[in-house]
């Protein structure tokens, strides 16, 4: 809850940094298959060739898609696919993260974003706050998060990013 509280009242400083953001894909993508907890998965990234020089804090925009990841990885059966998708559309950044997983349901997706809202699962550690970090990081990158779902057809998570 630390770093919740210190990203919210703005103690955490944000590095303005030029880097790849189709790299920070296939780092995120590497790490992410090394971690399917034994789940055969089917990772897939996808971008455009524009994105080499995103501006803006790597490590926090990291943490703000591995929560999503985990998530989409945890949610997700055997033989999922999970996707990143990066393009450029009028001047703005859309990293994508799709899954083919259990989705959310019609009445959860208003509340998944807030602090400590969590469907507690078997054997997983849940803290509700995955998704709460990934939305205040982004809110600090100056862009916005939204979600896409159904329930049996998986997830879909945006982060939509400003050039700089
Ligand atoms: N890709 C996904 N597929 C299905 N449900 C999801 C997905 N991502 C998030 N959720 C739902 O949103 C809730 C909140 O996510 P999060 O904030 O990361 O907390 P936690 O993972 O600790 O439960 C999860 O408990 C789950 O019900
Ligand atoms: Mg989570």
């Amino acid at each position: 809850m630390f770093l919740m509280a210190k990203l919210d009242d703005g103690q955490i400083r944000f590095n303005q940094e030029r880097f790849d953001l189709a790299a920070l894909g296939r780092q995120i993508i590497h790490e992410a298959s090394l971690q399917t907890g034994g789940k055969r998965l089917d990772f897939e990234l996808s971008c455009v060739e524009e994105v080499a020089c995103f501006c803006g804090d790597r490590f926090y925009l990291q943490q703000a898609v591995e929560n999503i990841v985990a998530n989409a990885i945890r949610h997700s059966n055997d033989n999922g696919k999970i996707g990143i998708s990066i393009t450029v559309e009028k001047g703005m950044y859309h990293f994508a993260v799709s899954d083919t997983g259990s989705g959310i349901e019609l009445q959860d997706l208003p509340h998944i974003f807030e602090p400590y809202y969590t469907k507690k699962q078997a054997g997983f550690h849940t803290t509700g706050l995955g998704l709460a970090i990934s939305r205040e990081i982004v809110r600090r990158l100056g862009g916005t998060i939204t979600v896409a779902s159904r329930p049996g057809e998986g997830a879909a998570f945006t982060l939509l990013l400003p050039p700089s």
